[in-house]
Order: C-alpha cells, then sequence, then structure tokens
C-alpha cells in the first residue's frame, strides 16, 4: 500500500559532508517513502564530497526522486527536465559540470523512455538501486554516456546503505518492509516497487535506537505494505509487525510508535491486540479501504470485502476505544456504478474517520484496471469525488471539534507559525499551536485543546512532561540537516 498525503509537492532533502566542495540538490515528490530515501541518497552522497542547497544554479548534481502515484506525474518530471537541460548549458558555459539522475517510481517505470526523450539525464536509477549511487557518479563523471540501474538486484539495498547519520527531529521515519505483492487492479506500486521485502528485526532495532539517540521520541515504521511484514528476528525467527512493535516499544526513550500503510488483509489478531496493549503504539490507524462496494472491490484484486473491513474496525475499536481512523478511497474505478458508490458513502457515514484521503481513479498504463471495459465518464467522477470528499471533511471536523476541551500529551516538534509559539502533534497526528518557551522543543507536553481549525487545533499549556526522567531533560533541539 502506498502512502497517505502524497500531494506532490517538491521538498528538499541533504547532508552536510565534512569537507564540501559539491551542491546537491534532491527535488521530492511523494510520499514519505520517497522523503526517506531522499534522506538516504543524501547520505551515501555525503562521503564524495555533496553538500545539500537549495538554488539549482549551483548544483553540481541534482536528483528528481519522483513518484508515479498521479495522473501526468511523468510529464511534470519531463517539463523539469527541460528547465534542467537549460540549467546545465548555461553551466557548462561557465565551465561546470552538472550531473541529473531521476530517480524513484517513474525511473523505474519509464526508464527507456526518459534516456530516449532527454539524452541530458546522466543517470536513471530505479528504487532498489540506491546504494550503487556513488559508483554511478563516479561512472558519469568519467563518461559522457548515461548509466542505467533499475534492476532489482537480489541483494538487499539497505545492507549496503550507510547507518542513518542525519538526525530525523523529534519524529522520525524508518522503513522497515518494502514492495508489494498484492497486484490491486488500479495499482503501479507492484511493478514499481517489486516483490515485498522485509527487513531483518535485529537492524531496524539497532536503527531506532539509534535515531532515539539522536532525539527522536516518536517513529513511523513506513512501507507500501507495513503490516505484512514478516522480517527475521534475532530468535532467528520470523517476526510479525505485531511482534517488531512490542519489542521497539520498550527502547527507554522512545515514546510514540506508528506505523503506515496497512492493508485490511494484513490486519492479524497480534497487531490488533497490540493497539489495547502496547501504550506507545498512538491511538490512530490509515487503514485504505478504497470502496465500500464488495463488487468493486473485487473488480479491484482487493482480496477482502467490506465485511472484513467493518469487522477489523469494531475489534481496533474494542482494543483502543479512542482509536481514529484514516483510510483511502478511489472513486470512478472501472465498472462503478452509483449503487457502488452508495455503498462507499455507507461504509463512510458508518465508520467516521478522523482524516482521509480520496482520488478520482486515473488508469496507470500497464495495470489491470486500465484496460477495463465500464470506464466511468469524467463528470461522474468530479460529481463522486465532492461527494465524497464532502463527507470526510465534515467528519474530519467533527472529530476536530470533539477533541476541544481534551487534556492530552503531545510531542513538541518545533515552532509554531507565531512568535512564542510553539508546534506539536497530538495522539491523533493533528498539528497543534500553544505559546512556551523554545526549550520545550523535542520533549513531551500536557496540553488543554481549545479550539478547533480548519487543519489544525489551539491550546494552552499545562505542564512539560518527561515520561523518561534523565532522558529527556535536558531536551537537545534537533536541526534537520545538521552533520552527524
Ligand atoms: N488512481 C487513483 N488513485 C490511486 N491510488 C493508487 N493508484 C491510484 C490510481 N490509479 C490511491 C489509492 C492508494 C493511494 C496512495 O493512492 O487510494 O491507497
Ligand atoms: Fe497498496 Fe494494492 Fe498498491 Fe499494493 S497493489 S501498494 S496493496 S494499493
Amino acid at each position: 500500500m502506498a502512502m497517505p498525503g502524497t500531494e506532490p509537492a517538491p521538498t528538499q532533502a541533504g547532508q552536510a559532508p565534512a569537507a564540501p566542495r559539491k551542491k546537491l540538490l534532491i527535488r521530492t515528490w511523494g510520499c514519505q517513502m520517497n522523503v526517506y530515501d531522499s534522506a538516504r541518497m543524501a547520505d551515501v552522497l555525503a562521503p564524495l564530497g555533496y553538500a545539500p542547497t537549495e538554488a539549482v544554479e549551483e548544483a553540481d548534481m541534482v536528483v528528481l526522486n519522483t513518484c508515479h502515484i498521479r495522473e501526468r506525474a511523468s510529464e511534470k518530471v519531463f517539463s523539469d527536465l527541460g528547465r534542467l537541460r537549460d540549467t546545465k548549458r548555461e553551466r557548462a558555459a561557465g565551465g561546470k559540470e552538472t550531473i541529473i539522475a531521476v530517480a524513484g517510481c517513474v525511473a523505474q517505470a519509464e526508464g527507456a523512455e526518459i534516456t530516449a526523450r532527454a539524452p541530458w539525464v546522466d543517470i536513471v536509477l530505479g528504487p532498489q538501486t540506491y546504494h550503487r549511487l556513488p559508483e554511478m557518479v563516479a561512472r558519469a563523471s568519467r563518461a559522457a554516456g548515461q548509466v542505467i540501474e533499475t534492476d532489482f538486484p537480489a541483494e538487499d539495498k539497505f545492507d549496503h546503505l550507510p547507518e542513518a547519520a542525519t538526525p530525523q527531529g523529534p519524529v522520525a521515519f524508518l522503513t522497515v518492509q518494502e514492495g508489494c505483492d498484492k497486484f490491486c487492479s488500479f495499482c503501479v506500486v507492484p511493478y514499481t516497487r517489486g516483490a515485498e521485502f522485509s527487513r531483518p528485526a535485529g537492524a531496524i532495532l539497532a536503527e531506532a535506537r539509534r535515531l532515539v539517540a539522536q532525539g527522536s521520541r516518536e517513529i513511523a515504521l513506513l512501507g507500501q505494505n507495513v503490516n505484512a511484514y514478516h522480517g527475521e528476528g534475532p530468535d532467528g525467527r520470523t517476526w510479525t509487525l505485531g511482534r517488531l512493535l512490542r519489542a521497539l516499544a520498550e527502547i527507554p526513550g522512545l515514546v510514540r510508535l506508528r506505523y503506515a500503510t496497512s492493508h485490511p488483509r494484513d490486519m492479524d489478531d497480534d497487531l490488533i491486540a497490540a493497539h489495547g496493549e502496547v501504550p506507545a503504539l498512538m491511538p490512530f490507524l490509515h487503514l485504505p479501504v478504497q470502496s465500500g462496494s464488495d463488487r468493486i472491490l473485487r473488480a479491484m484484486n482487493r482480496g477482502h470485502d467490506a465485511a472484513l473491513f467493518r469487522g477489523i474496525v469494531e475489534r481496533l475499536r474494542r482494543a483502543r476505544p479512542d482509536i481514529a481512523l484514516s483510510s483511502d478511497f478511489i472513486v470512478g474505478h472501472p465498472g462503478e456504478s452509483e449503487r457502488d458508490f452508495a455503498d462507499t458513502m455507507a461504509l463512510v457515514r458508518e465508520t467516521g474517520f478522523a482524516l482521509a484521503y480520496s482520488f478520482k481513479y486515473s488508469a496507470r498504463p500497464g495495470t489491470p484496471a486500465a484496460n477495463m471495459h465500464g470506464q466511468v465518464p469524467e463528470a461522474e467522477k468530479d460529481a463522486r469525488l465532492q461527494a465524497l470528499q464532502a463527507l470526510l471533511r465534515e467528519q474530519q471536523q467533527d472529530f476536530n471539534a470533539g477533541c476541544v476541551g481534551r487534556e492530552v500529551e503531545v510531542l513538541v516538534t518545533g515552532a509554531g507559525r507565531h512568535p512564542g509559539q510553539l508546534a506539536a502533534r497530538s495522539p491523533w497526528l493533528q498539528p497543534v499551536h500553544f505559546s512556551a518557551p523554545a526549550g520545550l522543543i523535542g520533549g513531551m507536553a500536557r496540553v488543554r485543546l481549545d479550539a478547533a481549525h480548519p487543519n489544525s487545533l489551539s491550546a494552552t499549556l499545562l505542564a512539560a512532561t518527561s515520561p523518561v526522567a534523565g532522558l529527556l531533560d535536558p531536551v537537545q533541539p534537533v536541526s534537520e540537516h545538521a552533520t552527524a
């Protein structure tokens, strides 16, 4: 399952080497997995002397880390590449070389087209080959020819990446699983990210301890199909996600755990029970259902029906009564009738979501749904999306309004928008703002939620809390691009 919140807004990532000689610009689109991968790419390039920059004209290397999940993603990449060709020409006139690399899912899916349409691109690399980036950069700067590296190698790419060097801040992401074998009719992920693969639990525990030592208090475990996790445990047995979460929760100083993105088919009994038994596991779950119609769920090859989803929600709420739910929905999958859509609306009304992402179906070439009969006219998709989003917006506002008056513990993540204000995160992923001294950044605080706004809550500070004495105090503010 791909990550939620994947609007294609570029973000930058990078890390300063000991003796910066060259500049690196990484533009990241898409999911948290790509944000994580960009940070790792910056890590592997740092020993080659690459320091981060945000100014394209001074970049000796530009990496476009792309996302394929949205419609027209590849066209956006090609128009960016057109602009980069001009920058490369201008820099070459001044005697400066520019290496241009395309990474991520567009590279994986359209490698050959990129080299044909944009011959000024030096490197095209798929998500499984990032550990070989330094070698590719070296080869690209020696030869004028292009380097293509999108095959899935047998070895584990994580084994070849250096330990994450850049502190991530109070909230950290940790990839535990990659790839997907589920082949939903509409989705490119099984083709671009390859088969499902789980990291060994020992390596994950070691990375989590390192993140906590660097100041992270909340860790979100990531994977396209994170709850299908089945990594080798230190005891030689196969660990499930539930087992892994219970072991992570024992790390002193690690206050909060989350995981995304899950598939209903993989919500096993132990994982559901963990929501009631592991206090560090936050009462929030992103569990995409895509549709409320059994007919459409079958056409989507989801391997579950609406009743299975309803049953999971019921068991989760029994295990953890304050759990809030988030989901992904697709409207207008081929064959979706008004009646099927009404089933989706009914499921949403009945479940009540705190947050949700909803999309119009868009055909991805090469996926089974792209060739299915019964493609839904655009105007109908628009109307259904508007109706669904209005309902989901109302539910989100109701959920936020229902939090007003509650006293909760929040993780203070940084400075707020206004002077004297801090930004924090509630247990339910809501941004929370309140007045407090900057020294609280990186720690936990108890607040009273005072008012709900469209996308955040304002609060009053009650007390700074330190659940692990001596570990959270004094708090070290963590800068995003600090040198390790
Ligand atoms: N069309 C529309 N939405 C899609 N998603 C994935 N593929 C498509 C597609 N072809 C949505 C799903 C997924 C989320 C990350 O993106 O809802 O869960
Ligand atoms: Fe998620 Fe299905 Fe895509 Fe796998 S194929 S990533 S389960 S939507």
